[in-house]
């Protein structure tokens, strides 16, 4: 193989044929199964969306039924983890929390697990994980889930025990990271599951994944840097040092969408919306930063991805900025057991190549520099 042969990043490369999403990173357009984004935050919430991404249409009455009834009946965690979580160290981040929950909850399920049902069950049990661990980090009672609550409304009771005001923007902004296509973590989580592995640790290698901050991780770091930025006036001077330092500015740029997001547009708008009734903090802040960025790099088609508008709407929820990640989790797990699955239906190991560029032919010596079979 040559170095010409070489997809540094695996930039344009296809991996599988898939019937979930579709990216026009041209037109800024993102469809699940066929359904613009813009109508499924409209008219579904959470359950209808992750029932479509799984079973490839909207679900009728009685397949709403199952699907809320299945996400409602397998939230609970088996108290012996419950119990090892209270031994964490108070600091360890959410997501690393989250990331060796789910790698326990694969030692109370069999091999054989890579099923639907499976699938689902993680994703009840995802939200509980995060709440849990926000009140036991925080020494609160734990809040136990409540199956006539929904979904998302569900994970905000047992997070704060009541249901903030907009909670169904909360449910909206889920089905916004629910999916995506071959993105990093979608790619991670397929490769593991391609080996045959188990739906846990399909789950974790792709929670792992998703915690970088070139990937889901961006949206604490925006959050960090709006904090740090703390004044709008500061917004151009800052920039310009991030720039000048050759640094990435987080909640911009994607591989694929090279103009505006369609998720951080709708963001934008729902903190648009809010802020139009309540101060919504570092809004004015992050509407300078886009205005700078946009301009700075309009050579290069640099805009805001889902990450830059969507802690800012975490935190008027009240959502400590380290739990931010878990939230892109416990949306995208819809999308990664769905790949999972799909790819298994014609299933081939992933095995690459990489280009050799070290030495060869050296003689061994040994430890003393005597050459050995010299
Ligand atoms: C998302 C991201 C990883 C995509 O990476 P990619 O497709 O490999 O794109 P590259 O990093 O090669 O960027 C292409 C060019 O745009 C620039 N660029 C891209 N995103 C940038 C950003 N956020 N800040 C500054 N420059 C950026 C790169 O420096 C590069 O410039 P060059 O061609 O002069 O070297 C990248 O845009 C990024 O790091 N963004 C910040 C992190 C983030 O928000 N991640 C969440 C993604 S949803």
């Amino acid at each position: 193989m040559k170095k010409e042969d070489l997809k540094h990043g695996l930039e344009g490369v296809a991996v599988a044929i898939s019937s979930i999403s579709y990216v026009d990173g041209e037109k800024g357009k993102l469809v699940y199964r066929g359904f613009e984004i813009e109508d499924l935050v409209e008219n579904s919430y959470f359950e209808e969306v992750a029932y479509l991404i799984w079973f490839g249409s909207l679900p009728n009455e009685n397949e709403e039924d199952f699907i809320k009834s299945m996400l409602s009946k397998k939230r609970n965690l088996p108290e012996n983890i419950v119990e090892m979580m209270r031994l964490f160290p108070e600091n360890a981040h959410p997501m690393a929390v989250l990331r060796s929950v789910v790698s326990m909850l694969g030692m109370y399920s069999k091999e054989d697990n890579s099923t639907l049902e499976n699938a689902i069950n993680l994703t009840a049990k995802i939200p509980t994980i995060i709440a849990y661990w926000y009140r036991i980090k925080n020494n609160l009672p734990i809040i136990y889930p409540e199956e006539h609550l929904n979904h998302s409304e569900n994970f905000l009771y047992m997070m704060f025990g009541e249901l903030p005001e907009y909670s169904k923007c909360f449910d909206k902004a889920l089905i916004l990271h629910m999916e995506q296509g071959m993105n990093a973590s979608t790619f991670a989580s397929t490769v593991t599951s391609s080996t045959l592995s188990d739906i846990y640790s399909v789950i974790t290698t792709a929670i792992g994944t998703l915690k970088g901050p070139l990937h889901g991780g961006a949206n604490e770091k925006v959050l960090e840097m709006l904090e740090e930025i703390g004044d709008i006036e500061k917004v151009p001077e800052y920039i310009d040092n991030l720039i000048r330092n050759k640094k990435k500015i987080m909640g911009f740029g994607h591989r694929i969408y090279k103009t505006y997001d369609p998720r951080a547009k709708i963001l934008k708008k729902w903190v648009q919306e809010i802020s139009a009734h309540e101060k919504v903090d570092f809004f004015d802040i992050a509407l300078k930063v886009e205005d700078v960025v946009v301009e700075r790099f309009k050579d290069k088609n640099i805009y805001p991805n889902v990450d830059f508008y969507s802690g800012i709407l975490y935190n008027h929820f009240g959502i400590p900025k380290e739990f931010f990640t878990t939230i892109f989790a416990m949306a995208r797990i819809v999308g990664w057991t769905a790949h999972a699955m799909e790819y298994r239906k014609n299933n081939r190991i992933f095995r690459p190549r990489s280009i050799y560029n070290g030495p060869k032919d050296l003689k061994y010596k040994d430890m003393k520099g005597v050459e050995i079979n010299g």
